[in-house]
């Protein structure tokens, strides 16, 4: 099923929860709705299942307006942060819930659930707990059963909101590889919530980022990570340095240093410089030499990558550089002394306000 909304808005007294958000959400992919807490992700998942009204704009389910459909209509599956299976009944009564509610024409028979239930237990890799009670269970268990729960009914759409929000860091990434994993045999069509850049990159086709009630860009991990269309993009997904200066003809003057800003000729007036740190080249400082000197701080060089904490010359501002270790090891550089760095790409925004 595609999934499209149109120009949503929601407000929660005067606050604007949803402004004005226009998406589609292609058949059999799994997208992520990736932003800081309380921009709006939450309230844009209910009103597409049809648990929240929107105040004007519409939902399209495979091209139709969803807003007479009841929530039962519209055959979502969700699975949301906190575990929501019956803590009476067993993993197996779990799963079969939904089933089992149906109403009796639709019903499957006893053979028939027992069949599916056993399936779907196979499917998320946890068939030998079939007997055992919720409370039993680890957390990364049982957000599993609650997938395994959700797909039973064969929801047309998949709804994730923070599905493994309360989980400890390594379970979090096995899950996430699982849950990618079953996404390509299922080709339901997904949408995951969170707010951990690092998962919304790994495990979705596409990542739409949200700030304040608005999309800010929707595309692929690596469109998005490497190409931000805006310094909240920049700042969110991942460490950035920020070069303040003037920019003009292609040249922006930050401090005592200049760079060239390419493919940006019509960018004129006060901007930043956005460079991430693996984006920064790194030298040994010789009078004369180009870019921004710097004095190194720190280096934390354990792995395959060096960390080092810079600081500006001119204005004593921090930059961080991240180079390779063996580079590192071959500059044999100690701290204290005086370093260049120079951007290999960067992006220049101009401030906004700014005279041109
Ligand atoms: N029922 C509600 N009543 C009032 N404010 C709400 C309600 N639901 C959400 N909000 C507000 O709307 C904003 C967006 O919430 P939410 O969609 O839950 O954000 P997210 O899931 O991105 O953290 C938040 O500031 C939240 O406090
Ligand atoms: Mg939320």
């Amino acid at each position: 099923m595609t999934i499209q909304v149109k120009n949503i808005n929601k407000r929660f007294g005067d606050f604007v929860a949803l402004n004005n958000i226009s998406l589609d959400f292609p058949q059999g992919e799994l997208t992520a709705l990736l932003g800081p807490s309380g921009c709006g992700k939450t309230t844009l998942l209910r009103c597409i299942a049809g648990l929240e009204h929107p105040d004007s704009g519409q939902v399209l389910l495979d091209g139709q307006d969803a807003s007479d459909r009841h929530v039962r209509e519209r055959q979502v599956g969700f699975v949301f942060q906190h575990y929501a299976l019956f803590k009476h009944m067993t993993v197996f009564e779990n799963v079969a819930f939904g089933l089992r509610v149906k109403k009796r024409s639709e019903r499957p028979s006893e053979e028939q659930i027992r069949r599916k239930v056993k399936d779907l237990l196979e499917l998320v890799q946890l068939d030998w707990l079939a007997d055992r009670y919720p409370p039993q269970l680890s957390g990364g268990q049982r957000q599993r059963i609650a997938l395994a729960r959700a797909l039973a009914v064969e929801p047309r759409v998949l709804l994730l909101d923070e599905p493994f929000g309360a989980l400890d860091a390594k379970v979090r990434k096995e899950l996430r590889r699982w849950l990618r994993r079953l996404h390509d045999e299922l080709h339901v069509t997904s949408i995951f919530v969170t707010h951990d850049q690092e998962e919304a990159l790994e495990v979705a086709d596409q990542v739409v980022l949200m700030n304040k009630g608005n999309v800010e860009q929707i595309g692929a991990p690596d469109e998005v990570y490497n190409h931000p269309a805006s310094p909240f993009v920049y700042g969110f997904l991942g460490n950035v340095n920020m070069f303040h200066g003037r920019v003009q003809d292609g040249v922006l003057a930050s401090g005592e240093a200049s760079f060239a800003v390419p493919g940006q000729p019509e960018a004129a007036g006060k901007g930043t410089a956005y460079v991430r740190p693996h984006e920064l080249d790194v030298d040994r400082y010789t009078p004369g030499a180009e870019g921004i000197v710097v004095k190194l701080r720190r280096a934390h060089a354990i792995g395959p990558l060096a960390q080092l904490d810079l600081e500006r010359g001119d204005n004593a501002e921090l930059i961080e550089a991240v180079i390779p270790n063996e580079r590192f090891s071959s500059l044999d550089l100690k701290e204290g002394e005086t370093l260049v760095v120079r951007p290999k790409r960067l992006r220049v925004f101009v401030d906004e306000g700014a005279s041109i």
